[in-house]
């Protein structure tokens, strides 16, 4: 099959290459999908599970990539619950080969189904950004209808799914990011927005939930202006700044069928908008992820035109 490889961390996504790979065998409770899209996160290559399995061996050359969408081929021992010829969407294994390829071997439970309405671009931008959010406002930040949340980064692939989503949960959202990108996070449902190279976090005032994307100073700034009780969530990293009276989390995104269910379903209705930038074939793969210009949205790779 054909697939985008990484060999050498220190080259990042510019040592990618198009090569064949075998294709891969269905383990216990896994499928086999054939992708019609694959997501794509940047900053991938920083991560540790890019480069070695779950002993920490060496795993290059590897196939990056963890979101997708696509149709499945076949099924391995004992898995149950999906069937060959479903259409499906989710989150692969961080440790496992990845989605910028042909075909993935991937556990059946880190996969959703895919109504037939949504197409497979779409699927595969939906499944670290849209759980993330979910996972970050829901799980970690148990949010309730009247907070007032700090969404980081408003404009981007995560902060788009947190801003929707917190405000249809009833949070008055602040978003913030660069000062290009207030008209979009404004359009994504922000009520107000800052920038954080022009304005100054403290005229926020207090908020219950910090959705932390970028840390740093602007973290510790952010932590800062939590109320009691309140919540600093982040996805960078371990918090280095925590709210005087309150929790502090990081956390990595899980993959979780139901939660896929609830985000697909809000694409559907109207609810929950993607926000895809660049959409390029994994012929012209590398280059789309190579970018020269600042990146507008998720990059989506269409494996199958
Ligand atoms: N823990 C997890 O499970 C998890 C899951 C998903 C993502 N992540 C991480 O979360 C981060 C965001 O991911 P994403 O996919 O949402 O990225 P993204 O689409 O690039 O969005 C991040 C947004 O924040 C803006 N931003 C970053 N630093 C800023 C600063 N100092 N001032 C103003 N704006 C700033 C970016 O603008 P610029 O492009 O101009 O910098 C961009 O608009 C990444 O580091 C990613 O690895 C973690």
């Amino acid at each position: 099959m054909k697939a985008i490889v990484v060999s050498d961390p220190a080259a990042g996504t510019a040592g990618m290459t198009l090569t064949e790979r075998p294709e891969p065998l269905a383990a216990i409770n896994d499928v086999i999908v054939r992708i019609h899209a694959s997501g794509f996160v940047p900053t991938e290559m920083e991560w540790p599970s890019t480069w070695a399995d779950r002993a920490g061996r060496d795993k290059t050359p590897s196939i990056p990539g963890h979101e997708l969408a696509g149709v499945v081929t076949a099924l391995g021992y004992g898995t149950t619950g999906l069937s060959v010829g479903q259409r499906v969407f989710g989150l692969a294994d961080w440790h496992r080969d990845g989605t910028l390829a042909e075909y993935v071997a991937i556990e059946a439970r880190n996969l959703a189904p895919l109504p037939g309405d949504v197409d497979f671009t779409v699927g595969a931008s939906l499944p670290i950004s849209g759980l993330t959010a979910w996972q970050g406002l829901f799980q970690h930040g148990r949010l309730q209808a009247g907070q007032t949340v700090l969404a980081h980064g408003a404009a981007g692939a995560v902060g788009t799914m947190v801003t929707q989503l917190a405000r249809e949960a009833g949070a008055y959202v602040v978003g913030t990011g660069r000062a290009a990108d207030r008209e979009k996070a404004l359009d994504f449902g922000a009520h107000e927005f800052v920038d954080l190279d022009n304005d100054t976090l403290k005229d926020v005032g207090g908020v219950d939930l910090v959705f932390d994307v970028i840390g740093g100073d602007v973290q510790k700034q952010s932590a800062a202006l939590i109320r009691a009780g309140g919540t600093l969530v982040s996805i960078v990293g371990p918090v280095e700044a925590r709210p005087a009276d309150g929790l502090a989390v990081d956390f990595v995104v899980e993959a979780d069928r139901a939660e896929l269910g609830e985000i697909v379903q809000r694409v559907r209705d109207g609810r929950l908008r993607t926000n895809i930038g660049d959409v390029a074939s994994l012929d012209d793969a590398i280059s789309a992820l190579n970018p020269t210009t600042r990146r507008l949205g998720k990059t989506v790779i269409r494996v199958l035109p």
